[in-house]
Parts: structure tokens; C-alpha cells; sequence
């Protein structure tokens, strides 16, 4: 059963000292263990508007340089996944590819478009606030799965595609850092081929 939305902290205000964080081996094996489930494995019930509020709050709070929120969230959920699928199917190449683009949103209740807002500023550099949205798509996944949901962070075609961009409503310099699918998972996870992260690591 997913957790509701009062078992996540009310947000702090501003300046207020916070608790000291716990060591947690919860969290740890989250971080550990968690993995994305496939978009296809995505049922309903998805969060509820309580629940999306909490996972939103916890996507936004991401490290973010210059404190500029270089994202925004656009919830796809109820008639507006069809709306948002007709909106790619208007754009697609052919038939095939409209139908498909119809049943982008279909596939999982709920779906977040994570957009980069990132512009050139004056100190902050753009790639530096594309990361925080890329953070932002990873909070949003850990927060879900905290929850007791499935979620899964996919693109496709529509985010390098500047007219399927425009058919979300997505102004000319935004991008789209990824679709977060969240929904109840009907099928346990498996583990998967993982990239050897020892042969990613040096020492200066
Ligand atoms: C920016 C980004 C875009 C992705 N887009 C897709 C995608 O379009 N299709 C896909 O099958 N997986 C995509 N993935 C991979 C999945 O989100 C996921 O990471 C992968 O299935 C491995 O699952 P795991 O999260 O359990 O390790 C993307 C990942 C990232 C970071």
C-alpha cells in the first residue's frame, strides 16, 4: 500500500534549523536496491493529488546553484494524457507513429514532463541547472518508489523533436529532461546488467 502524503515532513520554512539527518538504513537500501519499473507494468491507482504534491515538493528539492529552479513540472494524468498523446500524434512522421504517440500517456496513470527551464544567465551555467533538473527526474523516481509506487524516467523522440516540444507547450529554449511514468507496479522487479562501476572510478 503506498504511503499517504502526511507521512512525508510538512515543508520547513525558510531559515528554520532542521532536525540533524539520521543515519537511515532505509534509505540506504532504497539506494541500493531500487530499480525502474517498466512502463508497461504500470497500474492504477497512481498518487492521488495529496500524494503528487508530496512527490512534487520532493522533486523541487533538488541542489539547485543560484537558487534559479531551472525546471517546472507539467502533470499529465486523466483526460490530459490523451490530450498530451493527440498533441505528439499531431506531429508524428506517419500513421504508425501517430498511433503510437497516442498511446504515449495511456500506458501508466500518471505521468510528470520534468522541463529544463536553463537559460544563459550571467554566473550560472546552463549545463550546471540541466543537471539539476536531471536531479529533479531522480527525486521524483526515489520519492515515488519511497512511496510504494513504480516509476520509470523515459524520453523518446518528442524531447529532441522541437515541434513535438512546442505541441506540449514547451517555449523555444526549453527541453524536456524526461517523462516520469508512476503508477502501481503489477510486476516485482528483477535485477538487471548493471554498468561495472569499478571500472569507473580513479585516483589522482
Ligand atoms: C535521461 C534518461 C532517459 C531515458 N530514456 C529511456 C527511454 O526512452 N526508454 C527506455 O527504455 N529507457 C530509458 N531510460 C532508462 C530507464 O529510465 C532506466 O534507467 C532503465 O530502464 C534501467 O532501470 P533502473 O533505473 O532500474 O536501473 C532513460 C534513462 C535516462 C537517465
Amino acid at each position: 500500500m503506498p504511503l499517504p502524503a502526511s507521512a512525508i515532513p510538512a515543508a520547513p520554512e525558510e531559515n528554520r534549523i532542521l532536525p540533524a539527518f539520521r543515519e537511515s538504513a532505509e534509505v540506504l537500501t532504497l539506494l541500493a536496491l531500487r530499480r525502474s519499473t517498466k512502463v508497461v507494468h504500470l497500474a492504477p491507482p497512481g498518487p492521488d493529488a495529496e500524494q503528487l504534491d508530496a512527490l512534487l515538493r520532493i522533486a523541487a528539492r533538488v541542489p539547485d546553484h543560484g537558487k534559479l529552479g531551472p525546471w517546472r513540472f507539467v502533470v499529465i494524468a486523466g483526460d490530459g494524457r490523451e490530450r498530451a498523446g493527440l498533441a505528439l500524434a499531431s506531429v508524428a512522421a506517419d500513421d504508425a507513429s501517430a498511433e503510437a504517440a497516442r498511446q504515449t500517456f495511456l500506458r501508466a496513470p500518471l505521468c510528470v514532463m520534468v522541463v529544463s527551464t536553463a537559460a544563459p544567465h550571467p554566473k550560472i551555467p546552463e549545463w550546471e541547472q540541466q543537471l539539476s533538473a536531471g536531479a529533479a527526474c531522480q527525486n521524483l523516481l526515489l520519492g515515488a518508489y519511497a512511496m510504494g509506487f513504480g516509476a520509470c524516467w523515459l524520453t523518446g523522440w518528442a524531447c529532441y523533436d522541437a515541434r513535438a516540444r512546442a505541441a506540449l507547450g514547451l517555449q523555444e529554449h526549453e527541453r524536456i529532461a524526461g517523462f516520469i511514468h508512476i503508477g502501481a507496479p503489477t510486476e516485482p522487479p528483477s535485477e538487471r546488467v548493471r554498468a561495472d562501476w569499478r571500472q569507473r572510478v580513479s585516483r589522482f
